[in-house]
């Protein structure tokens, strides 16, 4: 086996290729307050990743407040966020790609490297064509096209599966903790971006540091370890 392949890169898009991680937790953060839960970027941490419903749930939870509505009630508040949210993307334009996702798409592109985009966002296709990214990924999982929210690996294996890559020659890159689990339950190689990623196989900072002669490294290092637990 050739262990300088690289099958596929997928990408998250809120918080990776754009920061709209942070209109999700304005909108939320408004939503919220209007039924008097107070919600902070720490507890926000919490959301990213998750289902527009799921995360509902534990906003609810935060404010001890889960059992007080009706599923109506709460499709509704879902739907009220989801209006705040859109407000947000109607500003957002190629500008607000993140610093440095350009160049490394370019840079696993020109080695011919499938790539995919794997969101649980019911607004990715309106995220990607606002950055005017709409053809920019070989294959695109939303929310529609999966069943279960991250953590669960198969968002992460349907875009494997769709890329005709195996997982485990595959690499994942995520801001949400719930992402890094689905990645590592996906057995590719997790790329976190933020400071709290302790899961992650090799974490950056900041979209800015995302180089890919740095990450085909790290990844090398990852499969020879492999190598080496397998032949022991
Ligand atoms: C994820 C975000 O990408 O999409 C979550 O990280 C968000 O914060 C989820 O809740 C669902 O998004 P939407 O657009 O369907 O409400
Ligand atoms: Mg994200």
């Amino acid at each position: 086996m050739d262990e300088k392949f690289i099958d596929s890169v997928v990408f998250d898009l809120d918080g990776v290729i754009t920061d709209t991680a942070h209109y999700h937790f304005l909108a939320w953060r408004e939503m919220a307050r209007e039924i008097s839960i107070d919600i902070d970027e720490v507890f926000n941490e919490r959301l990213k990743g998750v289902s527009r419903m799921a995360s509902l749930e534990l906003i609810l939870q935060q404010g001890n407040r889960q059992k007080d509505f009706t599923l109506i009630e709460k499709e509704a508040m879902a739907e009220k966020k989801n209006l705040h949210y859109c407000q947000f993307l109607k500003g957002l334009t190629a500008k607000d790609i993140l610093p440095g996702i350009m160049e490394l798409i370019a840079a696993i592109k020109n080695e011919g490297i499938p790539i995919g985009l794997a969101s649980v966002s019911r607004n990715a296709s309106t995220v990607l064509k606002a950055l005017q990214l709409e053809n920019a990924f070989d294959y695109v999982v939303d929310a529609s096209k999966v069943k279960k929210s991250k953590p669960d690996p198969e968002i992460f294996l349907t875009a494997c599966n769709r890329l005709a890559a195996n997982p485990n020659r595959s690499i994942g890159i995520e801001d949400a903790s719930a992402g890094i689990d689905s990645i590592k339950a996906s057995e590719m190689f997790a790329v976190g971006v933020g400071n709290t990623l302790y899961k992650s196989d090799y974490q950056v900072d900041a979209t800015k540091q995302l180089n890919w002669e740095v990450i085909k490294t790290e990844y090398m290092n990852w499969r020879n370890q492999q190598t080496v637990k397998v032949m022991h």
